[in-house]
C-alpha cells in the first residue's frame, strides 16, 4: 500500500485530495497544527467524514523539528505539501508571518524529505499569484513572474525551492501552479464564498447586503476536486516538472455577484455594496491561465465550467442554511 503525507490536510484542497488518494487505496498521512487535534469539531471539520480513515500527526510548519519527525515516521511515497497562510488580503497585513511559514515551511519539508525519504515524490501548491502583475495573457509556465503581494513572494520562494531540490539534489518534485479553484469547501473570507453564502442569507432573509472590493478584477476559476485531480497526475509520471492547471476562462468578481444571485432570483444591484476598505495595496488585475502543457501530457481537463461552479456552491450554501 503506498504512503502518502500531505501538509494543510484541514484545508479545501487538503480535504478533497485526502478523498481522492483514499479513494485510491493510499494509506493517507496528514500534519495538523496540535490545537486542531484539542477542538476536531471546529478545526476538522472539512475532513470529519474521514476521520478514522486519516492518521494525524501534530507539526507546524514553523517547526523544522516536527516536520522532520513525520517524515522520519511515515516515510512516505508521496508528499502533498498544500500547508500556507493562503490568504492574499491577510499576507498584507501580516507580511512577516507569511513570509516565515510559507517560505520556511517549504524548506523545512523539502530538507527533511532529502535527509529521510529521497525517493518520495514531492509537490509544491504553487499559485497563478506569482504572476502578478502579469506580463502576458494568457500566462504560461513560461510567463515571467511579478508578485504583488507578500504571499505571492513567498510562493515564489517556494517553487525555486522545489525546483531547486529538483535540480541540485535529484528530489522528485514539481510545482503546480494552480490558477484559483473554489468549492462548497472554500474558506469563507475568500471572494467566490463569500458571494455565495452572502446571496444565499440574503435569499433566506438572514442578511440585507454584501459588502465587496474591487469588483472588476479578473479571475480564472476552477473547481478543486478537478484541480486535486491534476496533483495526483502531475506526480504519476516518470519525470518531475511543472505545470499550469486553469480553465482558460476568465471572469471579474462582479460577474461571479451577478451570476450568484441571479440563481437565486435576485439582482445583484439591489444588494452589493463596494467598499473602499476591503481592496488591496496591490492588486493581480487579471489571472488567465493556459493549461496546454497540463492537457498534453497529463491528460488533464477541467470538468466543470464558471457558471457549473457559482451554482454549486450557491446551491450548497442554500442547504446548509436549511439545516
Ligand atoms: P486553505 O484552505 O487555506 O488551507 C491551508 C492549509 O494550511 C490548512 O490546512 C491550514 O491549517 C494549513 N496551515 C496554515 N498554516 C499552517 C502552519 N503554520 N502549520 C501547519 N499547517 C498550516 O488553502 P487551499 O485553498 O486548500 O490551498 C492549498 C494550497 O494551495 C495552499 O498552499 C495555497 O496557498 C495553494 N493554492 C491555492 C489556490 C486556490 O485557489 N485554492 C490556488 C493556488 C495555490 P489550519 O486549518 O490549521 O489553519
Ligand atoms: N477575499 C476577497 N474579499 N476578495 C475580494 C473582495 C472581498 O470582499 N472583493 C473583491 N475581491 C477581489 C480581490 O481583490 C481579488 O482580486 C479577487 O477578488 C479574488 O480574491 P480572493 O478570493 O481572496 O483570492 P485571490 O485571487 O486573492 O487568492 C486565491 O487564489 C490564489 C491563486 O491565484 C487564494 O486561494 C490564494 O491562496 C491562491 O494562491
Amino acid at each position: 500500500m503506498k504512503k502518502v503525507l500531505i501538509t494543510g490536510i484541514t484545508g479545501q484542497d487538503g480535504a478533497y485530495l485526502s478523498r481522492l488518494l483514499l479513494d485510491k487505496g493510499y494509506e493517507v498521512h496528514g500534519i495538523v497544527r496540535r490545537v486542531a487535534l484539542e477542538d476536531p469539531e471546529h478545526r476538522l471539520w472539512r475532513i470529519k467524514d474521514i476521520l478514522g480513515k486519516v492518521k494525524l500527526h501534530s507539526g507546524s510548519l514553523e517547526s523544522y523539528a516536527s516536520l522532520f519527525d513525520v517524515v522520519a515516521k511515515v516515510n512516505p511515497d508521496e508528499c502533498y505539501h498544500l500547508g500556507a497562510q493562503s490568504f492574499v488580503s491577510y499576507s498584507f497585513e501580516d507580511e512577516f508571518s507569511t513570509i516565515n511559514t510559507n517560505i520556511n515551511g517549504t524548506h523545512y519539508i523539502l530538507s527533511s524529505i532529502k535527509n529521510k525519504s529521497p525517493k518520495c515524490k514531492f509537490y509544491f501548491a504553487a499559485s497563478s499569484e506569482q504572476f502578478g502583475q502579469v506580463k502576458e495573457v494568457p500566462q504560461k509556465e513560461t510567463t515571467p513572474f511579478h508578485p504583488r503581494s507578500p504571499y505571492g513572494i513567498s510562493k515564489v520562494a517556494g517553487f525555486d525551492l522545489t525546483r531547486n531540490y529538483r535540480e541540485g539534489y535529484g528530489l522528485f518534485a514539481c510545482n503546480g501552479i494552480l490558477f484559483n479553484h473554489e468549492s462548497p469547501m472554500r474558506g469563507y473570507e475568500f471572494v467566490t464564498r463569500k458571494i455565495s453564502m452572502g446571496a444565499a442569507k440574503i435569499k433566506r432573509g438572514l442578511s440585507k447586503e454584501l459588502r465587496l472590493g474591487n469588483l472588476e478584477a479578473k479571475r480564472d476559476w476552477g473547481f478543486a476536486v478537478d484541480y486535486c485531480e491534476a496533483m495526483y497526475l502531475m506526480l504519476q509520471q516518470d519525470e518531475p516538472d511543472d505545470y499550469v492547471i486553469a480553465t482558460g476562462e476568465t471572469h471579474t468578481v462582479k460577474e461571479f455577484a451577478e451570476l450568484a444571485f441571479k440563481h437565486v432570483g435576485l439582482d445583484w444591484k439591489d444588494y452589493v455594496k463596494k467598499d473602499e476598505s476591503l481592496f488591496r495595496p496591490a492588486e493581480v488585475h487579471e489571472l488567465k491561465g493556459d493549461a496546454s502543457k497540463a492537457k498534453k501530457i497529463l491528460g488533464w481537463q477541467p470538468k466543470v465550467n464558471f457558471e457549473g461552479l457559482v451554482r454549486m456552491m450557491v446551491d450548497e450554501d442554500l442547504k446548509r442554511l436549511k439545516k
